[in-house]
């Protein structure tokens, strides 16, 4: 079915793999925060009135982690005020709403994979506003998706796989995190399955997606180095420490263990994410290919 989709957040790690991977029928309306700021409702109901969209994908969101402990107003504002103004203006026109939210809304003591309906416990401001904002859309009606994910990385923006790549470059050794698990998760195939979710009619609630697999931080940056090595994008095999977050105090907490039971979205869509090391390589290689462009 030929669907009209409006992108909010469009400039973000995950808005602008959701225009890569964007389907070739139907329109596609991206808006990044100089377009559309989703928590002016003036704005918000003009884009949805001029587009004619059936569906929103919101992927915009105060995503500063340890920002937010000190500045809670603007990741409230951005992350549970934000989605509000949206999801009303969304169900009053009879628009769909999918809104991505993330693994620290749960505290991590879990110690097995988290699934959709267990209770939440954020941490911390970033996964309390994120918590308010979910609230809010499934509270606005007119059956809105929320997609949890976690350790988002692409080759645009910040991201934990680009400051590596950058801190093993310039220095000889580092020390990483081996006490906090999860999932890294390329925003590719978080676009993609973004957009299969939309394409069923039947889908409604939370739902979890992330790559498949689990690992600390620690790992995560031991694959990253043996992968950059192997393509050329390091050039020196940088000493790796693992250490508890202990010794790595951050103003934010961050859950022990924050992986994503994935069985409910693999029952919708028949399928699961590929593995995060395979995922790692296919983006590193873009990477490859995007410096080389550009020298
Ligand atoms: N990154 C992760 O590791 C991670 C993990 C779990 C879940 N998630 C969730 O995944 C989604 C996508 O994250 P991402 O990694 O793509 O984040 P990102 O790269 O930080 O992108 C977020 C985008 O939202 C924009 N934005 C912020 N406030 C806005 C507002 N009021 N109106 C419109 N746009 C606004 C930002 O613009 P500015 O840059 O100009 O502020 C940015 O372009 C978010 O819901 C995030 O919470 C991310």
């Amino acid at each position: 079915m030929i669907q009209r989709v409006l992108v909010c957040g469009a400039g973000g790690q995950l808005g602008r793999e959701l225009l890569t991977t964007r389907p070739t029928v139907g329109p596609c309306f991206a808006r990044d925060r100089s377009a559309l700021d989703i928590t002016n409702i003036e704005q918000i109901e003009s884009v949805l009135d001029e587009t004619g969209v059936q569906w929103v994908i919101n992927a915009a969101a105060y995503t500063a982690v340890d920002a937010a402990e000190t500045d809670p107003e603007a990741a409230r504002e951005g992350n549970a005020v934000g989605p509000q103004r949206l999801a009303q203006a969304c169900a009053t026109r009879g628009v769909r709403l999918l809104h991505i939210s993330t693994d620290f809304v749960f505290d991590g003591t879990k110690g097995q994979p988290y699934c959709p309906e267990d209770d939440p416990n954020p941490l911390g401001v970033y996964g309390r506003t994120k918590l308010e904002g979910e609230c809010a859309v499934v509270r606005a009606g007119g059956r809105p998706l929320v997609l949890r994910t976690g350790w988002v990385y692409s080759k645009y923006g910040g991201n934990f796989v680009k400051t590596m790549l950058r801190l093993m470059a310039e220095r000889d050794h580092l020390s990483v995190v081996e006490d906090q698990v999860g999932t890294p998760t390329w925003a590719r195939g978080l676009a993609q399955a973004c957009w299969a979710l939309i394409d069923r009619p039947d889908a409604e609630g939370i739902y979890h997606w992330s790559d498949a697999g689990a690992c600390s931080w620690y790992d995560f940056a031991l694959a990253i180095r043996e992968q950059a090595l192997a393509l050329g994008l390091l050039q020196d095999a940088a000493e790796i420490t693992p250490i508890p977050a202990s010794n790595y105090p951050t103003p934010a907490r961050r859950p022990p263990y924050s992986v994503l039971d994935k069985s409910r979205i693999r029952s919708v869509l028949g399928a699961a994410g590929q593995h995060w090391r395979a995922q790692l390589a296919a983006m590193l290689n873009e990477l490859k290919h995007m410096e080389n462009a550009a020298t």
